[in-house]
């Protein structure tokens, strides 16, 4: 590393926020907000003075320009906001844009109150950062939070006050293309992510009226994760158990953080839209979670409900707003039908109130009516965009967020030596490497594998290069996913494609083959029924595996693949997910062994789809298969073993770890009292290395069946080569308790298990008793 990254690196570290321990899920007591007699007053004033129409102006979102990820577009919207018709706008950025249009609002409307501009900030915003699945499984609660801290700034600095982010849905089916957007398939761990996120965006102090925070919208509300058959907007259906328990946490977790706005999802629950659904957006969110923020709806997601089979346009806006909508989303239904609604007696002028207060204090709380621009300028742009500690950040946290799942025989590191053939139709794309959501990322700017190989190695590696395949053999899917992108369709046959690959590949002491799924793949709208590597990308790997020589896989993907020919038969394998901006140096930095890597996969591989959904945290069932397949009157299948191909929390390093038994404090535990439980962990390998320490917990007895193991606990240590370091976990009856068939959040006395390891099927047990 030259001293110009050494020092960013070092200033990077310096930016890092103070340590958030990631607190457990906590009980549903119903959380105190602070009031703001000011801001009361404020608004009653205000709302004192307007008219109906300028009410439910409030209530309406608009997209303008490009990314349309709906059936329909906003039209008319400079108009349209004249008319004191929007309350916010999205889709757009850059101090000017954003200036222009607040200038419309403030110098056109009578009221003059400042519109609320908003925007898909996922993972970076300029400088882009791996995505969420990636963040994820850095299992680096800093890291993620310093992402989401840069975001803020550089969308805040583009004139942005509100992003749709954090996407915190459960998800345990691959086949649903969204998974890439969350953190994974455990609540425990999505529910820490959740709160760093919106720590971030909201900075430390949640203090919105600072101009370097945005609001984070939570989405989407709710379980729109759990989609039959992981296709996406379909069906879902689910005990309340289960949500409680399961899938519910991360949202509330991020409430709890102060999250200032939540979307409503597209799903229906148990038979009644999301965005209809007056248990999920009041009784749930606002009575038992005490939630006082607004709720936006998902795209077009009112008039959606017509399709859904809840009736007509002007009914969907009845029902969304009496569900506890505030804000709906481009299709404009509020704007056409509240005031008819209300004139017929089908909704109050009381929820239109709520409904526009809500927004209103949003904006105060956003310090919009103090300053409608939030101290926007070109200079603050210009001095806040791709900063050199933010794309030093940026290739830190990518390095972290990237799981080796096979090292065999020492194949990585890589040597900086000999020749690399660098296969795969992955391994120029600059685009892919953004992922979906790439908000305000310039592709451009982004580094390549074949860029960071070269930036890393220089000169001392030769490397040569081939296509090898088309990421997908389908042409029209192929350009559909690739539109605007610069990769290009190779019309050869595909077998001459492969052999050309083969003969750079037998030129070389070492493959490395890029493969896996383009962007475009994975994201919205991109549920796969097959979750192989598409195209024609495994007869190639087979080929190349045909040559004897040492071949490493980097796969891009968004989601778990089913990759059991390519762990039987490639040497390494290296997970890096969509890196960011700075994806092909992260990379190559861990190839080359500059940075040992810790990541940990967050959601399960299976070994086939057949397997799906799968998760560690699954119940024992009446009938549990203790053997392999095939273990006749148990759980199991006739033709697989119910053991995925890498368990959640799974990942390698360069080096080893190994535990001790966890040691607790004592055999049994009063309900006042906490159990410390004290582990070593000694890195037995030849490099120093990050471990995550996972603790897992089970109940044993219960009123309910419980799942084989819930984490309850995590510790990301750095020990140098041959260092032994104990750890210690504390536990509480807090962390025991869980939702009973009444929807009590209560610990029941019994025999526990605790288990302690490197993931989640690695582990060694010690039990405990609760009185
Ligand atoms: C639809 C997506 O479901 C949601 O995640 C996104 O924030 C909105 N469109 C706005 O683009």
């Amino acid at each position: 590393m030259n001293r110009f990254y050494r020092v960013v690196f070092l200033l990077a570290g310096a930016l890092q926020l103070a340590a958030p321990l990631c607190a457990q899920p906590s009980d549903p007591r119903a959380l105190t907000h602070r009031e703001d007699p000011k801001m009361q007053a404020f608004v009653d004033e205000l709302m004192g003075r307007m008219t109906l129409e300028e009410k439910i102006g409030q209530l309406n979102l608009l997209a303008v320009g490009f990314d349309v990820t709906g059936p329909v577009v906003s039209k008319d919207v400079d108009a349209n906001i004249r008319r004191g018709n929007v309350g916010g706008v999205f889709n757009t950025y850059t101090p000017a844009a954003a200036r222009q249009l607040q200038e419309q609002a403030l110098k056109a409307t009578r009221l003059k109150i400042p519109l609320l501009l908003g925007f898909d900030v996922v993972h970076g915003h300029r400088t882009m950062f791996p995505m969420p699945l990636g963040l994820a499984a850095t299992w680096d609660m800093q890291a993620v939070e310093q992402s989401a801290r840069i975001a803020a700034e550089e969308a805040s600095a583009d004139g942005l006050h509100w992003v749709f982010s954090p996407m915190v849905d459960i998800a345990r089916d691959p086949r649903w293309g969204r998974v890439v957007e969350g953190a994974g398939e455990d609540p425990y761990l999505g529910s820490c992510v959740a709160a760093a996120m919106v720590r971030g965006y909201q900075g430390p102090d949640n203090d919105l009226a600072q101009p370097n925070t945005v609001m984070a919208c939570v989405k989407h509300f709710a379980l729109y994760g759990a989609a039959e058959a992981g296709r996406d907007y379909n069906t879902v259906d689910m005990s309340r158990q289960r949500m409680y328990n399961e899938y519910l946490p991360p949202y509330k977790a991020a409430i709890e953080a102060g999250a200032g706005s939540v979307m409503s999802s597209f799903n229906d629950i148990n038979g009644i839209p999301a965005t209809a659904n007056r248990w999920l957006l009041t009784d749930l969110l606002r009575r038992q979670w005490s939630f006082r923020g607004f709720v936006a709806t998902d795209y077009n997601a009112v008039n959606e409900l017509t399709a859904h089979g809840l009736g007509d346009e002007q009914r969907a806006a009845t029902l969304a707003l009496r569900a506890g909508v505030d804000m709906d989303m481009v299709g404009e239904a509020f704007l056409k039908y509240l005031a008819d609604n209300l004139k017929k007696g089908l909704v109050s002028p009381a929820e239109i109130d709520q409904a526009c207060r809500r927004m209103l204090e949003a904006k105060y709380r956003l310090g919009l009516f103090r300053d409608p621009y939030r101290g926007i300028s070109d200079k603050r742009a210009h001095q806040t965009m791709g900063r050199p500690e933010f794309v030093a950040a940026s290739r830190d946290i990518a390095r972290r967020s990237l799981v080796l799942l096979k090292n065999e025989r020492q194949t990585l590191p890589l040597r900086k030596a000999g020749t690399i053939a660098l296969i795969g139709p992955l391994a120029r794309s600059q685009r892919d490497m953004l992922g979906s959501w790439k908000a305000a990322g310039d592709w451009q700017q982004a580094v390549s594998l074949e860029q960071g190989l070269r930036n890393v190695a220089g000169s001392a590696v030769k490397l040569m290069y081939a296509q090898g395949a088309n990421l997908t053999a389908d042409r029209r899917l192929f350009d559909q996913l690739n539109a605007g992108g610069e990769l290009t369709f190779d019309v050869r046959p595909a077998e001459e494609l492969i052999r050309e690959a083969v003969q750079v590949a037998s030129q070389a002491d070492v493959i490395v083959a890029a493969v896996g799924e383009s962007a475009g793949m994975t994201g919205e709208a991109t549920s796969r029924a097959d979750i192989g590597l598409p195209g024609r990308q495994l007869a190639l790997l087979k080929a190349l595996k045909a040559t004897g020589k040492p071949l490493v896989l980097v796969l891009m993907n968004g989601r778990p693949l089913t990759l059991t020919w390519e762990d039987e038969n490639a040497d390494a394998i290296l997970e890096t997910w969509f890196a960011g901006s700075q994806g092909g140096n992260a990379i190559a930095d861990v190839l080359f062994g500059a940075y040992n890597p810790a990541g940990k996969i967050t959601m399960t591989f299976p070994r086939v789809l057949g397997q799906v959904p799968i998760y560690y945290s699954h119940k024992n069932t009446g009938r549990p298969a203790l053997g392999d397949q095939n273990d006749k009157y148990k759980s199991s299948y006739l033709d697989v073993p119910n053991a995925p191909l890498y368990p959640f929390g799974f990942g390698l390093s360069y080096t080893t770890f190994t535990y001790g038994k966890p040691t607790l404090s004592k055999a049994t535990i009063g309900p006042a009292e906490t159990l410390t439980v004290t582990v070593t962990v000694q890195n037995t390998g030849n490099a120093d290395g990050e471990e995550v320490a996972q603790l897992y917990l089970r109940d044993l007895v219960g009123s309910i069946s419980r799942p084989v193991k819930e984490l309850k606990g995590f510790q990301k240590v750095l020990l140098k080569r041959g260092e032994r370091k104990t750890l210690t976990f504390r536990l509480s009856v807090d962390d025991l308790k869980f939702y009973n068939d009444d929807l009590q959040f209560v610990a029941e006395p019994g025999a526990f298990q605790v288990f302690v390891g490197g993931n989640s099927r690695d582990v060694q047990a010690a039990d405990f008793t609760l009185e």
